[in-house]
């Protein structure tokens, strides 16, 4: 992996490097100098003038993407198909967008009466025509960059929501924002969170009936979660569901709440309890219901936080609501009394499937625990559940009680013995966008696995400006790297809803990849970790065209007409959980640089990228390592603590953020001390650790990363 260039490598006086030390890339920041929103040529007026109705009956505008999914219902499939299985060879660049930040990109575009509405990094937004790209506007709603170190997977936003005239963005912050979609100005501007927990929002806002929903999260860090509706004028609240019981001393929010709470042990309130809604819901029109998907419990540990008791509704669920306010309809807990990270947050699809001889309407879900699950709309009746890969966590799932048949030795925190599971957190699928073809009837998504121990934290204590798990990944020590390498692996699948059966694969170089469009062409589209972006025939998974998009991906397509042409757009930019993490396993088949970049496609595009900026990584010249062995026994554990989420664990480098190894920050106490304290580069997303670390242990940090980047130099000598 490459660290960006540093031009300043000599200047060693700490106000100087502090300020020559940038990039050659553009510079990473939070907050733009520029005006907030940029002027530019006008959209040609009444832009995104997008309704219930338009949206409730997408398809018959196929040739718009009017919102995160296209439909309300979420299947992510194109019923365009002048770009199809005969003529995907002849797609080229039509045209492309450089971004200004190089953090991950996961947005998926929406394309309105000619105009691409695209979200970014850091919860900007921006506005191009989709015929030219030519930009029209774009909003920087000046995140402060310390917000930061509450993200648990990367500064990264997933979308935007239209809807008559505005456009919609939630922020890493917390805030919701209603956009000009005519001028790019700001509307209003509202605080969807407690100020005072690690909140974020990474997730895309869904507009239902004139409301805005949003959720939020950080349930790695100790929040308590709730999905909310704003009224799209105003931004009023007009009602907030909470996906976990608050301390029932203070009364419950709501009964059904009261119900839940009966699922809980101990005093999860005081730890936050999580179950964070922060990716996805989907909208029944129909039934007029909305689906939320729950996230893991916070702390992730079941003994921690809920003395290993009850089932902790509403973790890792689906549940539905009534959009008009928020009270609850029904549920579906696929990982009862979660303790892995089992997050229920994965895309969910509303669709008819014809079983066993009549038309059932389903919701579907590949949730992080392995299991495909189709439900029953209107009930949340189980209709069938099978593995879509290997899990080692359960075996099956009772179709009795709709409960998983849980391996024993799963459950590390009663067992008190490590536990080798099939996946990591990011689990065997997460996050990643999946596709829903009504023609071949297939549902396409990215599945992922790796082996990893989860074992017992000892004991537990919260915190601060760190993620709170109560877990202890030491025992993956143990593991052979080549055979955790040889095993780990990412693969798009073809799965079959009906029969839950797998009925194609293709194997990715890891297990970091982008989302899933089919179209009615008969194509299925995916951008690679490794930097590929691949068209494949939907039926058999034979590969029909390929291009370098010069940077991992890990965004969705989609597709779009105009003008009598069809488009596929997708965003480009390597980042999000597994970069953060690092690491050989969660690196494997990535190589390549964030250049961040919306890109689109079409038959005969003729465009071309720019020659491949090349970055250089700073040589590994540390000084001498003279620490003693409780200077290193102070800062070893306060590194892994505070720093290895973003900088990677055991100090390796990952890609996306400086390789602490390689800093020159290492050569100057003072220097490093301005950034890690004083807040120096905290607007770029470095966060003053001042408020947690003293200047010893700083240096004590610093001292460890020496220590670290000295036994690692001889083999990284470059
Ligand atoms: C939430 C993510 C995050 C965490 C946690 C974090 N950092 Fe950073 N760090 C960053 C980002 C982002 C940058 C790059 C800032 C920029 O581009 O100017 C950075 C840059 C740095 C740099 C400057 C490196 C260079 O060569 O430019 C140092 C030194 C540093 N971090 C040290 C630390 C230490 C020590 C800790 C733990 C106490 C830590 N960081 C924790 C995000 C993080």
């Amino acid at each position: 992996m490459f660290t960006r260039k540093i031009t300043c490598l000599s200047v060693l006086l700490a106000t100087a490097l502090l300020q020559a030390c940038n990039n050659e890339a553009p510079p990473e920041a939070a907050t733009a100098t520029a005006p907030v929103a940029a002027a530019a040529p006008a959209v040609p007026g009444n832009a995104a003038n997008v309704s219930g109705e338009r949206l409730a009956n997408a398809d018959n505008e196929p040739g718009e993407w009017m919102s995160h999914g296209r439909t309300y219902g979420e299947q992510r499939f194109s019923p365009l198909d002048q770009i199809n299985t005969s003529n995907v060879s002849q797609l080229g660049l039509a045209w492309y967008a450089d971004l200004d930040t190089r953090r991950g990109q996961e947005a998926t575009p929406l394309m309105v009466d000619g105009v691409i509405y695209v979200s970014t990094a850091w919860s900007k937004v921006k506005a191009f025509s989709a015929k030219s790209g030519e930009p029209l506007w774009s909003y920087d709603p000046q995140v402060d960059g310390q917000w930061a170190v509450n993200a648990c997977c990367d500064v990264v936003n997933r979308g935007v929501a239209v809807w008559e005239g505005k456009v919609f963005v939630g922020t890493i912050d917390g805030r919701l924002i209603a956009i000009d979609a005519n001028s790019g100005q700001e509307l209003w501007d509202v605080n969807t969170i407690d100020k005072s927990q690690p909140y974020t929002i990474t997730g895309a806002p869904r507009v239902v009936k004139g409301k805005v929903l949003i959720g939020n999260g950080g349930a790695e860090l100790g929040v308590r979660g709730f999905v909310s509706a704003y009224d799209a004028n105003t931004g009023e609240m007009a009602w907030r569901f909470y996906t976990v019981p608050g301390n029932p001393a203070n009364g419950f929010e709501n009964p059904i709440l009261e119900m839940a709470a009966e699922t809980w042990s101990g005093e999860w309130w005081k730890l936050g309890g999580g179950g964070t809604v922060w990716d996805s819901m989907s909208y029944d029109p129909g039934l007029d219901l909305l689906y939320i998907g729950v996230g893991n419990g916070s702390p992730w540990n079941h003994s921690f936080r809920s003395e290993g008791k009850g089932d902790n509704l509403f973790l890792s669920s689906i549940v539905a609501l009534d959009p008009d306010d928020g009270s609850y309809v029904w549920h579906y807990q696929s990982t009862p009394g979660e303790t892995w990270d089992h997050t229920a947050t994965q895309q969910i699809i509303v669709a008819d499937l014809d079983i066993e001889g009549t038309t059932r309407h389903v919701v579907m879900q590949a949730p992080k625990n392995g299991f495909f699950y189709v439900l029953d709309a209107a009930t949340g009746e189980l209709i069938s559940a099978e593995k879509f890969t290997d899990v080692a966590w359960a075996t099956h799932i009772d179709m009795a009680s709709g409960r998983p048949v849980e391996n024993p030795a799963a459950r590390f925190n009663v067992t008190g013995e490590n536990f080798l599971s099939t996946h990591n957190p990011n689990g065997a699928h997460t996050w990643h966008s999946m596709s829903f073809s009504p023609l071949t009837k297939l549902v396409y998504f990215p599945i992922h696995g790796t082996p990893f121990i989860y074992g017992a934290a000892k004991e537990y204590t919260t915190t601060a400006m760190a993620t709170n798990l109560g877990t202890d990944f030491s025992g993956n020590a143990a593991l052979d790297p080549q055979e955790v390498l040889a095993q780990t692996y990412g693969r798009l699948i073809a799965w079959d809803p009906v029969k839950q059966e797998e009925v194609w694969r293709v194997e990715r170089a890891g297990p970091a990849n982008g989302g899933a469009l089919a179209t009615a062409g008969g194509l299925v589209f995916q951008g690679t970790g490794s930097g590929q972006f691949t068209a494949m025939d939907a039926t058999t998974g034979a590969e029909l065209w390929s291009t370098h998009a010069q940077t991992g991906i890990i965004a969705a397509p989609m597709s779009y007409m105009l003008d009598g042409e069809q488009y596929v757009a997708i965003l480009a930019g390597t980042g999000g959980s597994w970069a953060m993490i690092g690491g050989d396993s969660n690196m494997k088949g990535y190589a390549l640089e964030n250049e961040s970049r919306l890109l689109v496609y079409k038959v005969g595009g003729t465009s071309q990228l720019p020659a491949p900026t090349s970055f250089t990584r700073p040589p590994m010249t540390p000084p001498a390592h003279t620490a003693s062995d409780a200077t290193i026994a102070i800062g070893a554990p306060a590194y892994e603590t505070y720093c290895g989420t973003c900088h990677g664990a055991g100090v390796v480098g990952v890609g996306l953020l400086p390789d602490l190894r390689r800093t020159p920050y290492l050569h100057d106490a003072d220097a490093f001390a301005q950034v890690v304290l004083g807040g120096a580069l905290a607007p770029n997303g470095m966060a003053s650790f001042a408020s947690v670390l003293n200047q010893e242990q700083a240096q004590a940090v610093r001292a460890y990363i020496i220590m670290r980047a000295n036994q690692d130099a001889p083999a990284n000598q470059q």
